[in-house]
């Protein structure tokens, strides 16, 4: 045994990331949260922890639970430090950055895209309709839907959004996997192309409501970002902010194919259930599967159980996310659950680093579901469509949905 393991009493989870039945992890993973919620998962030689307590404790103790050696997968060495940004820093570093991106991405500046956000949906399935009555989800309507609210949120001009979409794509690797496909040098470009715009938007003192124009602007403690940071930032937000709303927006579409009693329920009534369903989605399957964490000092522990320094540690939110403890009937889809009265799914985390894009995220998932069911009648996947996941410890998602509608198809939003 390894010294970065939990002692052997708590051993051997029976939870495997990479070969489980990726679809229907939850039977797996409920036998090991019944066993004990902090075992040692073999296949990752990490800590796992599946108790919706046990996940919360850790990623609230970040003093324990270190995100600075955090890439997708946890490094053996912490990040240099200027890559060390928001997600991927601790205290007082990460402090001062979410400060900022808290403000410019509030309930009340995000309320504003609002009718940014209606317009692309309608725009989407405008050219969904002219294409016929079947088509791809994610790449005609999820993967636009998120690249066009990122763009639109960090005012990139729109001769280069296109160029910013394919970049986003890059962001979203490990940096190993940047490495093995050859796309430093394209990535090294980009960011210098970000850090000029930032530098060119700074000299001629432009005012605007973007997010890249206020990080210009912002004055944390009476200091600025320089520009290499403001790159950092925005790098690390298209990296965090569209794969993730991408793949909610297709898990919620499978999971409504899925579970047509559900569906027929929310059909019935989507102005009161969009929300409801949204987070129900999220709690159900998010794109999330777990996060990473290593441990830096002797004194991490969970649930009484002692994890040893530089333990790399898994806090499995999907597996907190159907904790019998916590929701009734954990492993149903019920589309119409009372939100306001149950504890928060933890699919945008907990403690320091929760979701700071969530309201972003929030918007995209209610306009972009509720849009999608109100204009393609009848939509479902194709009849003898597998659809496939891509078994991993990080993502769930379905990376292609094909999708087929009746029609008329219904008129654009007012
Ligand atoms: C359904 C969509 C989304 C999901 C499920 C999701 C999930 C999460 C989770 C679980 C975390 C915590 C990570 C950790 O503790 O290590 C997180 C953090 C973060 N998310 Fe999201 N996210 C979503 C959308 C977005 C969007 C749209 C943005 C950008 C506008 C965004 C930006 C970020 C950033 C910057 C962090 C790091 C926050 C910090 O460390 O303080 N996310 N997200």
């Amino acid at each position: 045994m390894g010294p970065d393991r939990v002692p052997a009493e708590q051993d051997e989870s029976g939870f495997r990331p990479y070969t489980a039945k990726a679809a229907e992890p939850w039977a797996e993973l409920a036998t090991d949260r019944a066993r004990c919620p902090v075992s040692h998962n073999a296949e990752l030689d990490a800590v796992q922890i599946t108790s919706y307590e046990g996940v919360k404790e850790a990623l609230l103790d970040h003093k324990s639970f270190s995100s600075t050696y955090s890439d997708l997968w946890p490094l053996e060495e912490p990040l240099p430090e200027h890559k060390q940004v928001l997600g991927a820093s601790d205290p007082p570093r990460h402090t001062r950055q979410r400060r900022l991106l808290v403000k410019a991405l509030s309930a009340s500046r995000i309320q504003r895209m609002r009718g940014f956000s209606q317009r692309l949906a309608d725009d989407l399935i405008d050219a969904i309709v002219e294409q016929g009555t079947s088509f791809e989800l994610i790449t005609a309507y999820a993967r636009r839907m998120s690249e066009e609210h990122m763009a639109e949120l960090l005012g990139i001009p729109e001769d280069e959004r296109a160029a910013f979409a394919r970049m986003a794509k890059v962001f979203e690797m490990s940096i190993e996997d940047r490495r093995n496909h050859g796309f430093n040098d394209e990535l090294d470009a980009w960011i210098k192309h970000l850090t000029d715009m930032v530098r060119a938007r700074r000299s001629v003192g432009a005012a605007g409501d973007d997010l890249i124009t206020q990080l210009c602007l912002a004055t944390v403690d009476g200091d600025q970002f320089n520009e290499t940071e403001i790159a950092a930032l925005i790098q690390l937000l298209a990296g965090a902010g569209i794969s993730t709303t991408q793949q909610a927006i297709g898990n919620i579409v499978r999971l409504l194919d899925s579970h047509p009693g559900e569906r027929a329920k929310y059909l019935a009534d989507q102005d009161g259930l969009t929300r409801s369903l949204v987070n129900e989605g999220l709690r159900h399957d998010g794109p999330v599967l777990g996060l990473w964490r290593r441990t830096l000092g002797e004194d991490a522990s969970v649930g009484g159980v002692d994890i040893p320094k530089m333990a790399k540690v898994f806090p499995v939110v999907a597996a907190a996310n159907h904790d019998p403890a916590v929701y009734d009937r954990p492993d149903e889809f019920v589309v119409d659950r009372d939100w306001s009265e149950l504890p928060l799914h933890l699919s945008f985390g907990h403690g320091i680093h929760y979701c700071v894009g969530m309201n972003l995220a929030m918007l995209e998932l209610e306009v972009g579901i509720g849009t999608l069911y109100r204009r393609l009648r009848n939509l479902r996947i194709r009849p003898g469509f597998t659809p496939q996941q891509i078994p991993g410890p990080i993502v769930r998602s379905w990376p292609s949905l094909e999708m087929e509608y009746d029609l008329p198809a219904g008129k654009r939003t007012p």
